[in-house]
This record gives C-alpha cells, structure tokens and sequence, in this order.
C-alpha cells in the first residue's frame, strides 16, 4: 500500500531540549490510516497534525474501545536516529486490538508509516541525552452509533512528541502508594493490553496518592489484593538478597517491552531473575530483616525510575535512604547506552531509520 505525504505550510517553532517535559509538545504531521469492513485498513497517509473530527455519538467517546502504544526515536551521538524495539510495540498493539475486538493491522506497514513519518519530522527528534522523540500509535472505534458493540470503524493514527524525564524527579527516586481500596485489573479482564480504560481505571487511586505526596501506585492483585502486579505507567522490580524479582505475567499486567528488556539483560549479566507472585507482606518482611536493596520501575516513557519509598496501610519503607540504588543506575545506563547508540545493541533491538 502506498503512504502518501501531505505537508504542512505551518511549521511550529521547536522547544529547547533543557525545555521538555513529558507530551505537551507535539510535531508537524501525524500519520492517518483508516478501517471500514468492505476496505479493510486503508488509506494509509501522512498529514499535517490536526484534530480529529467526530460525531459526539462516536463509540469511542462512550464505551472506550481505543488501544495504544508508547515507543521512542533516539538521535545518536552521531546524529542518526534510530528506534528502539519497534517491531514488539506493533506486535503488542496488534494483541490489543484482537483483546479489544479491533481489526488487526499489518505490522510492517504500520512501521513503514512511522519511519516515513520520523524521517519527515528528523528535525524533532531532540538531541540532549535523557530526550528523545516519543511516539504514541493509537487506534479509535469510529461508529457514530449508541449501542454497545464493537464499531465497525476505526481510525488508526499515530502523533510524535519530543520529551524529556516523565517524572518531574527526573531520575531520582520517587514515591509510591499501594492502595487497598481500589483495583486497576482483575482476573479475565484486560490488564494485559494497552487499552485506554486501564489508566482511566487508575484515575482515582492515583489523584488520592498525590494528594498525599505520592507520584504513583502501585496495584495489589483484584483478587486477593495480596501480590504486586506493576505501577501502571511501569512494571516493577525488587532487589532481594541480590536476586532480581518481578511479578510473573499473570493476565492482569502489561508485558512491557522495557521490563523484557531488563530481563533479559539481567540475564546476560549472570544476575539471577526470577519472575514469580510477591506478595507486599513479602516485600516489606524482606525490608524488615535488611534485604531489599532496591526497588525500580521500568516502561518506555519512565525508562528506568528508581522507588524510594512505598508506603502501605500505616506502614512507610524507605529504601537506599533518597538514593538510587546501583543495580537501577546500571539498568538506566546499559539500556539509555543501547538506545542512543553507545554500545551494540542485542540483535533486532535497534531499527535505523536511513534517509
Ligand atoms: C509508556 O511507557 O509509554 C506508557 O505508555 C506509559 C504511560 C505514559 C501511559
């Protein structure tokens, strides 16, 4: 299928790189793609960034079948650009979408979209250490239609936006609130994909943990609210006794790229990782007795966020005393080397976007 390109005469003036934060500023285009039943995905095309026109009677507006992904352009220190495991974020928008009864979309060309894109906005991509280009592909249902189906429509789009740290901490260790009162996933549901209404799920929990001076959540499991599942914008590690733990994939957590990616490099450093249920008693047992070392956050728009304290029913832990542990700084430079280009990077982890 042919992507056209359409320009922009109005181009916006550019952020300084010390000026970003996270997703206020978006580029000059986006890329369109759309779906009805007798087309298919069709019309796949580049244009100038622009709102979306819809009827107030749009499925999407009302029942929240919308699904996305977050993945990010580096620049290199020598001034390519280049993505970072690409082919899993279209891969797991592809699982969303048949979770949310979404048409599937070819994942090749959905890449060849983006890279046309980001070689069409080169300019956006900023260029400080700890900033990059954040990409936010998205598919909507489309119906303008009141009943409670699946639409028979979708509008597939994707927006870019340069960046800096997500937390205003930057990468210093943030504070985390487990809630007993509120769950963001539950058995069967649809914790496992990106879908809008698992953040929208996570709205309330998260405003009363401001409110109390906490950055996030973390979730206790919907059943039992015993076992940590993840924080919501990133999946979650623990350092015990030199061991690297994270909650196993159980249906109700996202399988975050970034969290594979630790793994894995975990794994190659001989470190042992195990990824199995942990309970919070378990956790705060092993603070107790002096053996949780580290706590850390991982996801593509966190990258590699170190937790300093957590506090659960009346009871506060601090750990690494407001500082960030060593195994996290490790994690944040072996990975932040791969994806600016320092180091080689594993086999298929880096997609060059040539001119
Ligand atoms: C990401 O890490 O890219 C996310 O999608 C998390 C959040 C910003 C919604």
């Amino acid at each position: 299928m042919n992507i056209t390109i359409t320009k922009t005469d109005q181009l916006k003036p550019h952020p300084k790189d010390t000026a970003l934060g996270f997703g206020t500023v978006f580029t000059d285009h986006m890329f369109n793609m759309d779906y009805d039943p007798k087309n298919g995905w069709h019309n796949p095309r580049i244009e100038p960034y622009q709102p979306i026109i819809m009827a107030p009677s749009t499925m999407v507006l009302h029942y929240g079948q919308a699904i996305f992904e977050g993945l990010k352009a580096f620049r290199t220190e020598d001034n390519q650009i280049q993505l970072f495991r690409p082919q899993e974020n279209f891969k797991r928008l592809n699982l969303s979408a048949r979770t949310m009864c979404i048409p599937e979309f070819d994942e090749e060309l959905a890449l060849e979209g983006l890279k046309k894109l980001i070689r069409l906005e080169k300019d956006w991509v900023p260029k400080t250490l700890g900033t990059s280009l954040y990409i936010r592909p998205t598919i909507v249902a489309m119906d303008p239609f009141l009943g409670v189906r699946a639409s028979y429509t979708y509008r597939f789009f994707i927006i870019l936006s340069p960046v800096g740290a997500y937390y205003p901490e930057g990468f210093n260790p943030v504070k985390i609130w487990v809630t007993k009162d509120h769950v963001r996933a539950v058995r069967g549901g649809v914790g496992f994909v990106k879908t809008a209404g698992n953040y929208a799920a996570s709205l309330f929990a998260g405003e009363e943990a401001h409110k109390n001076g906490y950055t996030q959540v973390l979730w206790l499991d919907g059943v039992e609210l015993k076992y940590i599942e993840e924080v919501g914008s990133m999946n979650i590690f623990f350092v015990i006794n030199n061991e690297l733990i994270t909650p196993a994939l159980n249906g109700s957590i996202l399988s975050g790229i970034t969290r594979d990616s630790v793994i894995s490099m975990a794994k190659k450093q001989n470190m042992k990782v195990t990824e199995r249920k942990i309970s919070i008693d378990e956790l705060f047992d092993a603070h107790a007795e002096g053996k949780l070392q580290e706590a850390f956050g991982s996801g593509t728009a966190a990258v590699i966020s170190p937790v300093g304290i957590i506090k659960y029913n009346d009871r506060v832990i601090n750990i690494g005393e407001g500082n960030v542990g060593p195994i996290a700084k490790r994690f944040f430079k072996d990975l932040t080397d791969i994806q600016y280009g320092k180091v080689e990077a594993p086999k298929g982890w880096i997609e060059k976007i040539t001119d």
